[in-house]
């Protein structure tokens, strides 16, 4: 297998590539700041060669790019950049009827839990305060996070009339069918997410930290195995941990 990183000078496309590499899986990598000569391409339409699947690890920005450069190509895609608009995601879903599509906000198998977990105390404690908080790194773009944005989408799958209320700021008091969700951007964490359920007099809070970024660049490689031979269609990490 070969791997397009789009995104391969970023934080994310350089652990890729060491897990790549770590895998014996041969890669070429496309990066808007390459320069001339660096063996790393500045744009997508500039790859020659064969590749197998393409990973996205660079800006909701490059989506459009991305998914004419897999149709065109007729190879699977990872979206793993964050951020994107309805605009872009609706672009996404029609690149999935084309080619076989996993997008996910976070690559990593214990968030996946995370999603699960918060789903099944949305379900268990239907009148609970639910607020979530996410800390990442103070270069992170995006706010609130993908993963945070995942969070809040698996609580409302048991509770459909829940609302964002992203960065609460104003006086007054909360209504009860807000999800609260609050972003803290601080020196290197890689990612924490918090997702409290308050009842009154008591309080349940699941929590997952991620402690190196390796941790999603191996759910990007298993995203791209998952996705060879599948047919064109729109899959997320709940697909493949169930296979
Ligand atoms: N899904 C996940 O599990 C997961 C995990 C971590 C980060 N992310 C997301 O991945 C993205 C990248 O994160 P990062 O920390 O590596 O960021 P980064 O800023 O370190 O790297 C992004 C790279 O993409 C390049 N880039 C930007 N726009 C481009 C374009 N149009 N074409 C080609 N290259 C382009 C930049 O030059 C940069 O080198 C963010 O959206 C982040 O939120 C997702």
């Amino acid at each position: 297998m070969k791997v397009l990183i789009h995104g391969a000078l970023g934080r994310m496309g350089q652990a890729v590539a060491a897990v790549l590499d770590a895998n014996g899986v041969s890669h070429v990598g496309v990066d808007a700041r390459a320069e001339e000569n660096s063996g790393v391409l500045a744009h997508i339409s500039q790859c020659r060669e064969d590749v197998d699947c393409v990973i996205d690890f660079s800006s909701h920005l490059a989506t459009a790019d991305v998914a004419a450069f897999a149709e065109d190509r007729g190879v699977p895609v990872v979206f793993a950049a964050t951020g994107q608009t309805e605009a872009e995601m609706a672009r996404i879903r029609r690149c999935a009827e084309k080619v076989p599509v996993l997008k996910s906000g976070n690559l990593c198998v214990g968030v996946a839990l995370l999603c699960h977990l918060a789903r099944e105390a949305a379900r268990a404690l239907p009148g609970a305060d639910i607020e979530i908080v996410e800390a990442h790194h103070n270069q992170k773009a995006d706010v609130p996070s993908g993963t945070a944005l995942m969070l809040a989408e698996a609580v409302r799958a048991e509770r459909p009339h829940m609302k964002n209320v992203v960065g609460r700021h104003e006086n007054g008091k909360r209504e009860p069918e807000e999800i609260g969700i609050h972003s803290l951007r601080l020196g290197s964490v890689v990612g924490r997410h918090e997702v409290h359920f308050a009842l009154a007099g008591q309080e349940i809070t699941l929590r997952h930290d991620a402690f190196d970024r390796t941790l999603f660049a191996q759910g990007a490689l298993a995203a791209a195995q998952f996705l060879m031979g599948r047919a064109p269609g729109l899959y997320d990490m709940e697909d493949l941990i169930h296979g």
